[in-house]
């Protein structure tokens, strides 16, 4: 007689599809020992087939119910499976992580801002379109002055909404008037920006390059006065004994004018020995023009100052020792990653 329990038993331990199939082969298939027990039935006497036909069936309906709830555990088991095998793992090892850092001119920038600032300093970066007066008349600068040429001037089509042609500032000193009216005096500010000239690139000139200007506006100011203010700031930004030395030199919102040259204590790193640079000029500077002070409403006769300026990239080459300018916005990473 066919067996249940043994049956069911061999169910239980059924855990994957291959040994499913094979159950289903055993007791349902066509040759399954189920499927010959009811054949076997024909063989019988009608009070046995009563009998066997009523233990056979209720054995199929337990059976075939045990042998779907199996099929559907195992394919919940390997869906489970494949879900976990499928898993794509979209995080990033933190190793692999680079993270950036300021280029070499923000730093040194950012850096002097902080000194500038530290010794009273207002700052302000100002904007790179500027108006034609800003940039050239508000600091004495006519517009039929050849100096118009002398900072080849970007043009630009726009004009601002009244109508004022606009123009990529030359010169930071686009800013004097502006923070002059500003702020008004005593006056002590720093305007570290970009200023664009039409120029052809080498070593030292770059269509696009970072000026730092201070302003300096009281009563009694004199050229003792800045020439101890530029080289304390020089000391604190170059982060070294400096030495400055001024000649002569024209510039129109300026009376009189300077041309600086530094020098700066170099440490021989093989040595240990300090010696000085050669000398270089890398500022330029003045007196304020009173001019520059009546456009801005100051009377000259009540208050003075003086204006000077440094290339940041070249303060920069100056403190890391770096020849050609054109490292610091080329983009080539070996050089970016060195400092
Ligand atoms: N604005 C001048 C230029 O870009 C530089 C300059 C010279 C600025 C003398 C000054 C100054 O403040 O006093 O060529």
């Amino acid at each position: 007689m066919f067996d249940i329990n043994k049956a069911v038993q061999e169910l239980e331990q059924v855990h994957t599809s291959e040994q499913l199939e094979s159950f289903f082969q055993t007791y349902l298939g066509k040759q399954g020992s189920l499927t010959l027990a009811f054949k076997d039935m024909a063989s019988l006497s009608p009070e046995e087939k009563k009998e066997a036909g009523k233990v056979l069936s209720e054995a199929k309906t337990v059976i075939w119910s045990a042998y779907e709830a199996k099929e559907r555990e195992i394919s919940i088991q390997q869906i489970n499976q494949q879900l976990q095998s499928d898993i794509v793992d979209i995080s990033l090892e933190k190793e692999h992580i680079e993270t950036g850092h300021y280029s070499l001119l923000a730093k040194v920038r950012r850096e002097a801002e902080e000194i500038c600032k530290s010794m009273g300093f207002v700052m302000e970066y100002g904007t790179d379109l500027v108006t034609k007066f800003e940039n050239f008349e508000s600091v004495n600068i006519p517009l039929s002055h050849p100096a118009t040429e002398m900072q080849d001037t970007i043009y630009i089509t726009e004009k601002d909404p009244r109508g004022e042609s606009l123009i990529l500032r030359t010169q930071t000193s686009s800013m004097q008037n502006y923070m002059i009216k500003k702020y008004g005096v005593p006056l002590r500010a720093v305007m570290p920006g970009k200023v664009y000239r039409y120029e052809n690139m080498d070593a030292t000139h770059d269509t696009m390059f970072y000026q730092l200007e201070w302003l300096v506006i009281d009563k009694d100011i004199t050229i003792a006065h800045f020439k101890h203010i530029m080289d304390k700031l020089l000391e604190a930004i170059l982060q070294t004994k400096v030495e400055t030395r001024m000649r002569p030199g024209y510039f129109p919102f300026v009376e009189p004018g300077f041309e600086i040259d530094v020098r700066y204590e170099i440490l021989d790193k093989a040595t240990g020995e300090k010696h000085l640079s050669k000398w270089m000029e890398i500022l330029g500077a003045g007196m304020i023009h009173p001019r520059v002070l009546e456009l801005a409403g100051i009377d000259p006769k009540e208050y003075s100052g003086f204006a000077f300026w440094i290339g940041l990239s070249r303060l920069a080459a100056v403190r890391y020792g770096i020849k050609d300018i054109r490292y610091f916005t080329n983009g080539d990473l070996r050089f970016a990653k060195s400092f």
